[in-house]
């Protein structure tokens, strides 16, 4: 070999660690993006910029009129009134809160006790001269039926699908939409200890059998 050829091998083999080395890091950039976007949902983060939106719940009254009708007579449905100065005193002393307080535009009560505060299209303090924004919070006031299955504005079209069809359906078709699998931790995002109130335990069967929202079994739905 001649010096020449050895200074060429040296340099392609330099070449060729520099790429290597480079797509390395390509994808260790990509895989951190992955895992920072997967991270779970705890309430008040968005949705993981999935541009979905919040509808509110007399979007779903329609098709579903009695889970609505029964949730709406829940503690969650009306949630936001336990904010307002003069209700729940009793409660609200018993754990340090101050009674004649409105706590109705305090952040770190509002991220549970409305739907989709923070998020994407969800909850938001409104201007009160901006008449829009207000009927937008009235929609989203108090644990809505997005706050547990997810926010609607794209799964309600594959729901008004299946609806005027009377075709059968996967559930993954409208978890691809953005419609939540709910859990135990669809609850315990705000069932926890950050909760001035929260007493220290959550039962996720017990509790999903109570105050939820009356059960209508599925007839399109196959498994
Ligand atoms: C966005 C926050 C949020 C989510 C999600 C949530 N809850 Fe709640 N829940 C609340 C708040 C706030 C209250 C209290 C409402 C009030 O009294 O003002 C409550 C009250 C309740 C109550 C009534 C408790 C009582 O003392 O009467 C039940 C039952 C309940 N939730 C069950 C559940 C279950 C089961 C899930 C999950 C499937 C769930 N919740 C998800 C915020 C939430
Ligand atoms: C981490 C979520 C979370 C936060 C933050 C939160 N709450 Fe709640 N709140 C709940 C849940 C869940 C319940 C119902 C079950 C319970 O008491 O744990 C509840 C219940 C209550 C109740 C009892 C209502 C009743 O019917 O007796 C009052 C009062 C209350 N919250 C006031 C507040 C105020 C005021 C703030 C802000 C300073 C606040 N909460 C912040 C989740 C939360
Ligand atoms: C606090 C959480 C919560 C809220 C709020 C809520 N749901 Fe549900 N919903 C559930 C749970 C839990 C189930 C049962 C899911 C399961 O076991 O897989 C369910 C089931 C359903 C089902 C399936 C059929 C049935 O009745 O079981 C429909 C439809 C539904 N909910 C619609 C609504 C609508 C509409 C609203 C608002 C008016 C709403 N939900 C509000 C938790 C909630
Ligand atoms: C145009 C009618 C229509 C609207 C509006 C609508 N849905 Fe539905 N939804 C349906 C139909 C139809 C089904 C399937 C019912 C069956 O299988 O019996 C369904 C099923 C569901 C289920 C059960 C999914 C499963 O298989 O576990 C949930 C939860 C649900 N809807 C929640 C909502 C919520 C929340 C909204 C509002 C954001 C909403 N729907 C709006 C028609 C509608």
């Amino acid at each position: 070999m001649t010096h020449k050829t050895i200074g060429f091998a040296t340099v392609t083999f330099a070449c060729f660690i520099l790429i290597a080395w480079l797509s390395a890091t390509t994808d260790t950039a990509v895989a951190e993006t992955a895992s920072v976007s997967m991270a779970p949902l705890v309430a008040g983060d968005d949705d993981g910029g999935t541009g979905y939106s919040y509808v509110g719940a007399n979007k779903c009254k329609m098709c579903h009129i009695k889970q609505h009708k029964s949730w709406n007579t829940t503690k969650m449905a009306n949630a936001m009134d336990t904010l307002k100065p003069g209700t729940a005193a009793e409660s609200k002393t018993k754990h340090g809160l101050d009674p004649n307080k409105d706590y109705t535009t305090d952040a770190a009560c509002l991220k549970c006790h409305t739907t989709g505060y923070g998020a994407d299209g969800g909850y938001a303090i409104p201007d009160p001269n901006d008449k829009k924004a207000v009927r937008k919070a009235e929609k989203l006031a108090g644990v809505g039926c997005e706050a547990c299955h997810g926010p609607g504005s794209e799964y309600v079209n594959v729901h008004k699908d299946i609806f005027k069809s009377k075709r059968k359906y996967k559930v993954e078709e409208m978890y691809a939409a953005g419609m939540k699998k709910i859990d135990a931790t669809s609850c315990t995002s705000c069932h926890n200890d950050q909760g001035p109130t929260f007493s220290g335990e959550f039962d996720y069967n017990k509790q999903k059998e109570v105050g939820i929202h009356e059960r209508i079994p599925l007839t399109q739905r196959e498994d």
